[in-house]
């Protein structure tokens, strides 16, 4: 099943313009800066990784405790801690083409100016693809973007009309109407679009009373927001991709093969995995390997005939 051991060519797929030689994504914020992820897992079996979320200024972050454990996932509230995007050109980008996968560059900016002047300057240093962070629940920076929809039509065009990039992914948040937000990017210019980022969650210690984390709430990732994701996606392809025929990488508590095969049933093209590699490294293989052995059971030739496939009920 396996070529030169590494991923079976059934998974080959494309996200817009972009190739994948898997379809799964390192989501932004949990592979590192670039691709620390590399130095405890097989970056071979993941078609993309997602840089941290980059900003145009350096950033701290929130003071410590910034993660926290739930039952079901992890609740984080980093504050986009990143080294600017001056740093991520000079000290991190000259690795992008040494790497076994692609890179897709995240960004995060409180302005238009900002997300633009960015993505310029991560596309001239050599990302793949472009995804704009309109929706981190840790920052008030660039989440107007996420619940406004005449507001982000007017980002992504601002900086679809300043990048050559085929592949400009938008990523939304889970909150308000991401049907109508997603309408709204690929009207103005998104090539592709993430479902999604992490819900807005608390908890709270009942000893001291006190929220366990420095900012008080944070963003769930994680079992817990599956399902969740899974409907997100199946509407926003039913509703807006399909017709438009914008790829969705579908991204929410993916922890083994079935979850991406759900997400990919429901409509997503590629599936992002965050939480599940900071419990177990080899998460990728182990998903890779499973969705390769579900397209043989189901008799397909490329792991793509297999998007949007939903059945209906037989119960
Ligand atoms: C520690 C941590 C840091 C994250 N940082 C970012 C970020 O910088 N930008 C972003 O768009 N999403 C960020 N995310 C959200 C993830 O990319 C992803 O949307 C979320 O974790 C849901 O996927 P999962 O359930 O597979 O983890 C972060 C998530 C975690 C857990």
């Amino acid at each position: 099943m396996f070529r030169n051991s590494g991923p079976s060519s059934i998974l080959h797929t494309r996200l817009a313009a972009l190739p994948l030689h898997t379809p799964l994504v390192g989501a932004a914020g949990t592979c590192g800066v670039l691709d620390e992820l590399g130095e405890v897992s097989d970056l071979r079996w993941l078609g993309a990784i997602t840089t941290k979320s980059i900003t145009p200024q350096p950033r701290q972050g929130h003071a410590p405790w910034r993660v926290v454990e739930t039952r079901a996932g992890m609740l984080n509230a980093i504050g986009l801690a990143n080294p600017g995007v001056e740093a991520f050109v000079q000290s991190h980008a000259p690795r992008i083409g040494t790497l076994p996968c692609h890179v897709i560059g995240s960004i995060a900016g409180g302005s238009i100016q900002e997300f633009v002047a960015v993505a310029v300057s991560m596309e001239q240093a050599g990302v793949q693809a472009l995804e704009l962070n309109v929706s981190c629940p840790n920052t008030s920076d660039g989440c107007h973007f996420g619940s406004d929809s005449s507001l982000l039509g007017e980002l992504v065009k601002a900086v679809r009309g300043s990048v050559k990039c085929g592949s400009l992914l938008v990523k939304l948040p889970p909150d308000g109407d991401p049907v109508r937000a997603a309408a709204a990017a690929v009207e103005a210019g998104a090539n592709a679009l993430t479902l999604c980022n992490t819900f807005p969650g608390m908890q709270i210690d009942p000893d001291s009373r006190t929220p366990t984390l420095s900012r008080g709430s944070g963003g769930l990732s994680g079992p817990g927001i599956h399902p969740i994701v899974v409907r997100i996606v199946y509407e926003v392809h039913r509703q807006v991709a399909s017709h438009a025929r914008v790829p969705i990488i579908g991204l929410g508590g993916v922890m083994d093969w079935r979850d991406a095969a759900e997400l990919i049933v429901a409509g997503a093209s590629a599936v992002g995995m965050g939480t599940a590699m900071m419990v177990d490294p080899s998460t990728p293989q182990r998903v890779a390997q499973g969705l390769a052995a579900w397209c043989q059971r189901q008799g397909v030739r490329s792991i793509s005939e297999l998007v949007g496939t939903m059945q209906s009920s037989t119960h």
